[in-house]
């Protein structure tokens, strides 16, 4: 299905969609029948830089002894919820990474169903209070203005910062809304779902505190929580970066072009290692309706974008903003489709669109420092065919927690060199499929190797920028994220139904067919295309991330592993859960690749999966939880002390033709209809 004929607002999804879990927000769903269609920062600098700060904010003083950083020395600063473990706690606890379970199996439970040894609390639900003020939820009475201050809809990334005590800030993206299980049927006028839809958008910051069982967390009273914040999609952002102020992102409400009101379609992101969080703007054409034709000098960058350019209505926001209106303001869309970066540490900061990481379908961004101290940003460009991406910061992190330490390095995202990726295969005569590789500069802040286009306009309409240097079409490119422990990179390819027939295939993207299950147990079947995905394993050369070339293997062919395309890193297949549509990757402390899919094609819901990377066991996928029924699972999370895996339950019941009134989930069964949730998993 074509970007542009997404389903309409009275239906968000579903539309004229016979797929059962084919999804609104990802352009090219899974299993939509498309015929046509080592160095990482002291977190403790940070934690303490972070701290300092904050007394100073509020002029207090904050106790020398306040925070326990047991082990934060070689900390991922995306896995750094270490806050206050006991020594008991710490050694009598098994290892996440290191502990053995077994596999969830395949199912349809509405229910997020934990390995055996292991269970589970909710954190926080859609509608949950966030900041001060906000109302009890009640989805009888809800108002933009109650959602602003409550959690959103769809929570998709999940980031834990390490605050103070037992305390820790949960960050998350909130994607997209599903109005048909949002609002009971006439309670609400159009346009205030509308208004309360731009508000459910965005992203959350959210003071949690552990639990009284070892692993567990749980939200910390809202009401003294001073950094608890909600980002809509109408807050304002500062636009930063070498395209800030260009003509073509000046609108008539804005014509400095820097400052944009809100994020929305916020898919993946990452924790940088200065201790801020970006999120991916990715599904941002599908927000934007035309009243009438565009005007034409937008033509071919809305295209390429899947933005309308003559009359069309995606989620009919324009009748409640005019911006939203493409053919009166062509230029908002320009203003969409960026990386962002807040600081959750700083309430008050404006939240930032970096716009030297190009502007395209950003799933997310991942960030690791090269030898030499470079930032270095992996990111996915989410549609069928389209490219993989990495920006090199032009100056190097500063380690300390200083204010100007911090304040430098919320500067690396604004200068460098931006790169996209081509792929070249060494034949599969060897039995594998893997090569070589070049990062191609497309421009750096000051000077653009693309000919014919200016810094700027590179980094607007990067899509066409890339085109010019045939870097290799991939399929679907989600999360990429660097491991901490062995230095390699890995991608989440989730499918590309189109691969075989649109998409020519290539070593790096190899199946034309692919087999898939229409129903749990139902037999194996072929079907046209790469439908389960790939997880890609990249070294670059030196294993340092700033280089400009690498070597590739596909680490995993998934699917079932009945079905003779897939591969499992050459682990034993009897041995191995199907997986089915990789979007999400994390890493634990002894470098484990943990994998969350969306769109399971085998039947099952979709799940979080272990898997080691190296030594023996390298390449034995096992099924750590499921989600419920119609949910992905998105933004897992291992904290640092190997304890809690976080897990974002994104839309549950999202199944075709279901309603407020008619659900086809429940979960987290707190209420009559669903609720998008973030949960935590430990051990029972
Ligand atoms: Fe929002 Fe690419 O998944
Ligand atoms: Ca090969
Ligand atoms: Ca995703």
């Amino acid at each position: 299905m074509s970007p542009t004929l997404l389903p309409l607002i009275s239906s968000p999804r579903h539309g004229s969609r016979s797929s059962m879990t084919c999804h609104y927000r990802c352009n090219n769903a899974c299993d939509a029948p498309v015929p046509n269609e080592s160095d990482n920062p002291r977190m403790r600098d940070l934690v303490e830089g972070a701290l300092a700060r904050r007394s100073v904010l509020k002029g207090g003083a904050v106790g020398a002894g306040a925070l326990v950083l047991a082990g934060l020395g070689t900390a991922s600063p995306a896995a750094a919820a270490s806050t206050a473990l006991s020594a008991k706690e710490a050694r009598t606890t098994p290892n996440l990474g290191r502990a053995a379970f077994t596999p969830v199996a395949p199912n349809r439970a509405d229910a997020v169903t934990n390995a055996p040894g292991f269970t589970h609390n909710v954190v926080i639900r859609w509608g949950d209070p966030v900041e001060a003020g906000a109302p009890r939820f009640d989805v009888e009475a809800q108002t933009p203005e109650a959602q602003a201050k409550q959690f959103g809809y769809n929570n998709d990334y999940v980031g834990v910062l390490p605050l103070r005590g037992r305390q820790a800030l949960l960050v998350t993206n909130h994607e997209y809304t599903d109005e048909n299980l949002m609002f009971p049927a006439g309670a609400y006028d159009d346009a205030t779902i509308k208004k309360i839809a731009i508000a459910a958008h965005g992203m959350a910051v959210v003071t949690i505190e552990r639990g009284r069982a070892t692993g567990s967390w749980v939200r910390a009273d809202h009401r003294r929580a001073e950094h608890n914040r909600r980002i809509t999609g109408s807050t304002p952002f500062t636009v930063e970066g070498p395209a800030a102020g260009h003509e073509l992102l000046r609108t008539a409400a804005d014509p400095s072009g820097r400052t944009v009101l809100g994020t929305f379609g916020n898919c993946a992101g990452g924790t940088t290692p200065w201790g801020t969080v970006l999120s991916g703007e990715e599904n941002f054409n599908g927000y934007f309706d035309a009243s009438g034709p565009v005007e034409p000098s937008n033509a071919t960058s809305f295209k390429r974008y899947g933005l309308p350019t003559t009359t069309a209505t995606n989620r009919g926001w324009s009748s409640v903003d005019e911006r939203f209106d493409l053919a009166k303001h062509p230029h908002e869309a320009y203003r969409f489709g960026w990386i962002v970066e807040i600081d959750p540490y700083e309430p008050e900061s404006a939240p930032v669109k970096q716009t030297m990481l190009g502007r395209f379908k950003h799933e997310g961004a991942n960030v690791s420092l090269s030898r030499s101290g470079h930032a270095v940003a992996y990111m996915g460009d989410d549609e069928r065919g389209d490219y993989l991406y990495k920006f090199v910061s032009a100056d190097t992190f500063r380690k300390g927690g200083s204010r100007a330490a911090r304040t430098h390095n919320k500067g690396l995202l604004t200068r460098g060199t931006l790169y996209v990726a081509r792929f070249s295969g060494d034949g599969t005569g060897d039995g594998e499929f893997d090569g070589a590789g070049t990062w191609v500069a497309l421009t750096s802040d000051t000077t653009s190797y693309v000919p014919g286009m200016s810094v700027a306009e590179v980094l607007i309409n990067t899509r066409l920028a890339a085109d010019t240097v045939s870097p290799t079409k991939m399929d679907r490119p989600e999360d990429v994220e660097a491991n901490p422990v062995n230095g390699k990179v890995y991608c989440a390819l989730t499918n590309n139904s189109s691969r075989g027939t649109a998409y020519p295939t290539d070593e790096a993207n190899p199946l034309a067919s692919s087999m898939t299950r229409p129903a749990l147990g139902a037999p194996l079947r072929t079907q046209s295309g790469n439908r389960n995905g790939y997880v890609l394993e990249l070294t670059e050369h030196g294993n340092d991330h700033a280089a400009t070339t690498f070597t590739w293997d596909l680490f995993l062919v998934c699917g079932d592993p009945e079905a003779p395309e897939t591969y499992f890193a050459g682990y034993d297949k009897s041995r191995v859960s199907p997986i089915s549509c990789p979007d999400n990757v994390a890493f634990d402390k002894v470098g484990n690749l943990w994998i969350s899919t969306d769109g399971n094609v085998l039947g099952s819901n979709d799940g979080l999966f272990r898997v080691p990377v190296t030594g023996p066991e390298r390449g034995n996928v096992q099924q750590f939880l499921t989600v419920p029924y119609g949910a992905e699972t998105c933004g897992p999370l291992i904290t640092d002390d190997q304890l809690s895996v976080f897990v974002a339950v994104q839309h549950p019941g999202e199944t075709d033709g279901a309603t407020f009134e008619a659900p086809t989930s429940t979960w987290p069964h707190t209420d009559g209809f669903p609720r998008p949730s973030i949960v935590v998993s430990y051990r029972s």
